[in-house]
């Protein structure tokens, strides 16, 4: 199974595919992540509240898999943007790793008012070799403007939601202009709102003998997203990479884009809106 690569704006790469652990429960998370390195993925997205950091460690050393054949995203909690070094050990330690390949900012918490100050807390730790590339996630236009205005460096990614229910094209254009890449976070809209039964997306997968699932990964890869969807069913996550073998003529891409139902269709919450509980709650 060879899955292309992506170049990001640091000349690293990055796998276009990769498995998503989002709510995977930490007791079941080595088993899946294990079955997922078998399968044949390379690219592990987790974060530190995703709480299963260490189930996805201890999968990628019994794997044997060489630390350079693999990739790994964490990712800093909003509680944490006062101090990214520590919060990024604390990451390491539970995936028993030395370094990451991609650390992110998971959300701007503009409210917060202290995304600025963490990403230069990224780009030091980028500079002491903890993380190889840096980004960000959630951030809109006007979060990354102030990136490029207040620090040197550009995030290499932006991973927002983005799934055919839910595309936000012009700010992800946007930040294409800064080379900024695209991650699809929720890229199946968590299976929800009918997605996946979507005549318009049965038909294009019944065009192919594929499974809706595969026809929307396939739509994602074709738009040049990287992508890490989640599935706890080893028959799905095998499925889920297994989509090199056909590809979307232009009118069936143009069918599945036709299901942006635009702010309606979302799954997670709006990145202004998203701000850590106040404390003691
Ligand atoms: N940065 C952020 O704020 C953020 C937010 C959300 C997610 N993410 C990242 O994005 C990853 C993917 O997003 P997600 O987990 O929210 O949702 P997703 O990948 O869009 O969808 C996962 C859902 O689809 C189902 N599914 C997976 N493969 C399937 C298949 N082949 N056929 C039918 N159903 C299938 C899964 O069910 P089963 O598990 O039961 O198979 C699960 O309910 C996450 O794991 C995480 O790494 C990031």
């Amino acid at each position: 199974m060879t899955v292309p690569t992506i170049t990001l704006n640091d000349n690293t790469s990055i796998p276009q595919l990769g498995f998503g652990v989002f709510q995977i429960p930490p007791e079941d998370t080595e088993r899946l992540v294990s079955e997922a390195l078998e399968a044949g993925y390379r690219h592990i997205d987790t974060a530190a509240i995703y709480r299963n950091e260490e189930g996805v460690g201890r999968a990628i050393a019994a794997s044997g898999i060489p630390r350079d054949e693999l990739y790994v995203t964490t990712k800093l909690w909003n509680r944490r943007h006062d101090d990214p070094e520590v919060a990024l050990a604390e990451s390491l330690e539970r995936l028993g790793l030395d370094n990451v390949d991609l650390y992110l900012i998971h959300w701007p918490c503009p409210r917060q008012n202290r995304y600025v100050e963490a990403w230069r807390g990224l780009i030091g730790l980028r500079e002491q070799g903890l993380t190889t590339s840096i980004g960000v996630s959630n951030f809109l236009p006007e979060h990354l403007d102030r990136l490029e205005m207040q620090t040197p460096v550009t995030p290499a990614v932006n991973q927002v939601e983005l799934h055919p229910a839910f595309q936000p094209w012009k700010d992800i254009d946007a930040a294409r202009v800064h080379g900024i890449r695209v991650q699809a976070w929720s890229p199946l809209g968590m299976g929800r709102n009918g997605l996946l039964d979507a005549p318009e997306v049965v038909d294009v997968a019944a065009a192919h003998g594929v499974s809706p699932a595969q026809a929307i990964i396939r739509w994602h890869l074709q738009n040049g997203v990287i992508l890490f969807p989640k599935s706890a069913h080893p028959e799905r996550i095998r499925e889920n990479i297994d989509v090199f073998g056909f590809e979307l003529t232009p009118d069936e891409m143009a069918a599945i884009t036709s299901l942006d139902e635009g702010e309606a269709g979302r799954v997670g919450p709006h990145p202004n809106e998203f701000e850590p509980a106040p404390a003691g709650s």
